[in-house]
């Protein structure tokens, strides 16, 4: 008897052991790693909103892709590039997240990058935006947004529309840099003259004496960029000074106009005008859902375009893990998301299969008054802008 039930189990044993690492691998939770400054200036702008996106397209989707229990792991950086890099390492060797995401600011994309590499590990980069990240690793993907493409609609709009001269206001850094190379260029091509041109540190910022230059200057347009989170003191300082009524129009790419701030800045930002991606007020009904399912889970709060762009960065996994069969092995995630396209609350959006960077549509947007609540609203749009602002 003893004998016979033991060759039943050897027999079991034999058949079902082909079939276990398929088996296994479905039951096994898909750890996604992300990194996101979640104390310091950047934490409510940037670090909760990407993670509430985040978390939103998961409650909206269900917590299994593929068999595939996904579980965020979320990691406070406090935007510090060192601490980005010790998590990252931390989540790949130590907790076996297969996946990482997040990255708020530039140089802690830069900071993780050469880990992603080294592991192969997918590598979604949900907020930063200075045009060479992804060239930093293979694995890299990016569902956010690129200053380029950003800035590059705003520079041929101003000439156009009776702005023939600008100062520029940037943070000194990756982003900053890129916004203020595109839009000389850009807004030069377009018969726009420069008066002059800052750049401000991103630690700990003093916006006062940078914009007082700027208004001596007597530029039709003031053109600033400056990382979410930030618009409300740089715009603080604009109206102490008297910018607006001397008749200084501000402009930039949408970060300055950041939804998750907009409310609060009052009337002088009433008709500025700026090219972003996204808009709480985009008129979808993708954006309609995705801003009251926001609201609902998150008290009222409005979801800005760094919450979208973590919504995004699951809505790409998603999709790969369904084609990859739950697999997020390195070079077999990249090769399912090259190409991908879809359409997010932004509106259309791809990732590019040559620089694994992000495609959209950006909208030309003024800021007015809705329901009694300031919004950027949309007057016109640019398709398929690509990460070097050509189009
Ligand atoms: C970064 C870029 C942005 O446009 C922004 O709003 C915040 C951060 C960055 O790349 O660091």
């Amino acid at each position: 008897m003893a004998a016979r039930r033991c060759f039943m189990v050897l027999l079991a044993v034999l058949v079902l052991a082909p079939l276990l690492p398929t088996a296994s691998l479905a039951q096994q939770p898909l750890k996604v790693g992300v990194i996101l400054p979640m104390s310091g200036p950047f934490a409510s702008s940037i670090g909760q909103q990407v993670y509430l996106g985040a978390k939103l397209y998961v409650a909206q989707h269900g917590d299994v892709v593929s068999g595939r229990k996904i579980e965020l792991l979320l990691r406070d950086d406090a935007g510090v590039p060192e601490t980005s890099k010790r998590i990252a390492q931390e989540l790949v060797t130590n907790d076996h997240a297969e996946i990482l995401g997040g990255f708020g600011l530039t140089p802690l994309a830069f900071a993780v990058a050469p880990i992603a590499t080294a592991a192969k590990t997918p590598m979604i980069v949900m907020a930063a935006g200075t045009l060479v990240i992804p060239e930093k690793s293979p694995y890299i993907m990016r569902t956010s947004f690129t200053l380029p493409q950003q800035t590059a609609p705003i520079g041929v709009w101003a000439p156009k529309h009776g702005l023939k001269t600008s100062f520029t206001l940037v943070t000194d850094y990756g982003p900053g840099i890129d916004a203020e190379n595109t839009f000389l260029k850009v807004y030069k091509e377009n018969g726009g003259q420069i008066l002059g041109s800052v750049r401000i540190p991103l630690q700990n910022p003093d916006y006062a004496p940078f914009v007082q230059r700027a208004k001596e200057a007597k530029p039709e347009a003031l053109f600033i960029f400056v990382p979410a989170g930030e618009g409300a003191a740089v715009i603080k300082q604009c109206a102490e000074r008297g910018l607006v009524k001397a008749g200084i129009k501000i402009i930039g790419p949408g970060d300055v106009m950041d939804d998750d701030l907009l409310d609060g800045m009052g009337d002088p930002v009433l008709g500025t005008i700026t090219s972003h991606f996204y808009s709480a007020a985009h008129p979808s009904p993708e954006n309609t859902t995705y801003v009251t399912e926001f609201q609902k889970a998150n008290a009222g709060r409005r979801p800005n375009f760094m919450s979208v762009s973590g919504y995004d960065g699951m809505a790409l996994i998603y999709q790969v893990l369904a084609k990859t069969n739950g697999s997020a092995e390195g070079d077999k995630f990249l090769s399912n998301a090259k190409g991908l396209s879809w359409m997010s609350p932004r509106g259309k959006m791809s990732i590019d299969p040559q620089t694994r960077d992000v495609v959209q549509d950006v909208y030309i947007r003024e800021v007015k008054r809705v329901n009694g609540h300031l919004f950027n609203v949309e007057f016109d749009r640019i398709p398929a802008v690509q990460p070097d602002g050509r189009y």
